[in-house]
């Protein structure tokens, strides 16, 4: 499904009449169908409550733009929202506070049978132990424990796994590896990477890291009260140092150390993964370049 946003604004506070806050000013952005799409910017630029648009959470004002998210028109008030809620996957910061249920398959079943009203126990069963494998849990030693006996990125991906049940198309991601230590950090993201190499098509993570952004995405975006300041590859959108700092973001460490070398005489080519990065170091290195 591509996800299309045309001139999208979004003001808090408009029904209420308290004070309101434009939230998203003119919104165009185009997300394509197998992208791992990063959302970055500075806090309150506007990117969870662009994000929130993507599956309905927050209704698009047919005077205020266009988005569209495969087939579904979301300025339309009729937009089949729940359909769209089982292809549009929405995974919060900090997923593990939405567990509730008694045991681990009962979270997991979940939204499976929300959306599904006459889905038989025995493809529930199919479909629960299949996500619950697919996020690197073991399903029969996980399944009837409670979600509150687990480590913390344990529940995490219990709170994917109810996610990815239902098999989303897109899933998108708002600050999703905050609060975990690096090792489990990286374990959270090359679980995401290979989600996207086999069960969901798009993913669109909103992220403050640097890094993870630089890593794993191809493509980012950043915001800046909320309008997008720029959108490119990783490479595009960190080649531009003054906008950057300008936005007040940080640099990936590669991007970083491709500066420092720069400045010793050393041009690095290759993307801002450390795979490209190292790539690129040892390809000069061959040449006699270093
Ligand atoms: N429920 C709300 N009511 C009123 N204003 C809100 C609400 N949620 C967000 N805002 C305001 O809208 C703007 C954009 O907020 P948003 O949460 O989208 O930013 P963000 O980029 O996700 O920030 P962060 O990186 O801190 O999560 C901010 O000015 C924020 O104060
Ligand atoms: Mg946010």
């Amino acid at each position: 499904m591509q996800i299309i946003a045309k001139n999208l604004s979004f003001t808090y506070g408009k029904q209420t009449k308290a004070v309101s806050v434009k939230a998203l000013n003119n919104v165009n952005l185009t997300i394509e169908e197998g992208d791992f799409f990063g959302i970055i910017g500075h806090t309150g630029s506007g990117k969870s409550t662009f994000v929130q648009h993507l599956n309905g959470l927050i209704r698009v004002n047919g005077k205020e733009g266009e988005l569209r998210v495969g087939e579904f028109d979301l300025a339309d008030k009729k937009c089949d929202l729940k359909t769209l809620r089982s292809k549009v996957g929405m995974v919060f910061q900090y997923p593990e506070y939405q567990l509730f249920a008694e045991t681990v398959f009962e979270d997991v079943a979940f939204g499976l049978k929300s959306f599904n009203k006459d889905i038989s126990q025995s493809e529930i069963e199919l479909r629960v132990a299949e996500a619950i494998t697919t996020v690197g849990l073991n399903y029969q030693r996980i399944k009837d424990k409670s979600p509150f006996e687990l480590s913390g990125g344990q529940k995490r991906r219990v709170a994917i796994a109810g996610v990815i049940v239902s098999r989303p198309e897109v899933l998108v991601l708002d600050e999703p590896a905050a609060g975990l230590d690096p090792v489990g950090k990286r374990e959270f993201l090359n679980l995401l990477k290979r989600l996207h190499s086999s069960f969901v098509k798009t993913i669109i993570i909103v992220s403050h890291d640097m890094n993870i952004i630089s890593e794993y995405c191809n493509k980012v975006a950043v915001f800046n009260r909320g309008e997008i300041a720029l959108v490119g590859t990783p490479q595009e959108v960190f080649a531009d140092q003054n906008k950057i700092k300008e936005l007040g973001l940080e640099f990936p460490l590669t991007a970083r150390l491709k500066l420092a070398l720069k400045n010793k005489g050393v041009e690095v080519g290759g993307d801002l993964t450390v795979e490209g990065f190292v790539t690129a170091l040892s390809k000069l290195k061959e040449e006699g370049k270093l």
